[in-house]
């Protein structure tokens, strides 16, 4: 069985203020783009969890391994699975690459496994996994609040004209802890997304990817999540 991961990006991002858990408190309007990994399921001895297609990424760090654990844990399923992801989306882009594939993994496995798991469950086991795998588990365009467990449909908010929609991701890692610790209060409201100054301060890149989406004649162009990823629309 296989099911597509899709990326998303984040329309708008505000960061209202610091959380006692050391998180920030959020609202941001998140959506899928056409992109996506493919997440395929096989068999396999009881128990085993076994994930390919990751290079480099230890087990343990392995967003969607971690899934397939905490729906073992959750239920006490004791079935094995064998996950291979064929990965397009970038790491450290800010598309939610990670957590498309355990949103995938929480939803696909839930049906592959018979588990009978509702939304909402695999929801808040997402939010365990990361801040955006709720709205990723959730699908379609929603609004994301607090540190991204609050997950409600967007109904109020315009549909884009996705058809105008450019996606650029410039070649440099960014670290979502690194750009959140940077954040500083004067940053909000500069534009749709509080992170992308300290983003710019921190990655240069980000700054020129945003200007030669500008130079090419795209409007209202943005960063998406914590970067590195910009887009626009085209005129
Ligand atoms: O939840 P996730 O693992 O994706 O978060 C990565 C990092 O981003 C956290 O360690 C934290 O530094 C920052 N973060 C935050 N507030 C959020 C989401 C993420 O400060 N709401």
């Amino acid at each position: 069985m296989t099911v597509e991961a899709h990326a998303k990006i984040n329309l708008t991002l505000e960061v209202l203020g610091t959380r006692p858990d050391g998180y920030h408190e959020l609202r941001s309007v998140v959506a899928p783009i056409p992109l996506h990994d493919d997440v395929t399921f096989a068999d396999a001895e009881d128990g085993v969890v076994a994930v390919e297609g990751c290079d480099g990424v230890p087990a343990e760090k392995n967003l969607a391994y971690r899934a397939a654990r905490l729906l073992q844990d959750a239920t006490g399923c004791r079935k094995g699975v064998r996950i291979a992801i064929a990965k397009r989306i970038p790491m450290g882009a800010g598309l939610g690459g990670g957590s498309a594939d355990a949103a995938a993994v929480l939803t696909g496995l839930n049906r592959f496994w018979n588990l009978g798991l509702s939304a909402d469950r695999l929801m808040a086991l997402g939010a365990e996994i990361g801040s955006d795998v709720p709205a990723l588990v959730h699908g379609g365009m929603v609004l994301m609040e607090g540190r991204g467990e609050k997950v409600t449909a967007c109904a109020d908010y315009p549909t884009p004209a996705w058809e105008k929609l450019v996606v650029y991701t410039p070649p440099v890692f960014s670290s979502t802890a690194r750009v959140y610790g940077d954040f500083r209060d004067a940053d909000r409201g500069a534009g749709k997304n509080d992170l992308q100054p300290a983003a710019c301060r921190l990655y240069p890149e980000i700054r020129d990817a945003l200007a030669k989406l500008e130079a090419e004649g795209c409007r209202d162009v943005m960063m998406s999540g914590s970067g590195s990823t910009v887009f626009g629309w085209r005129a």
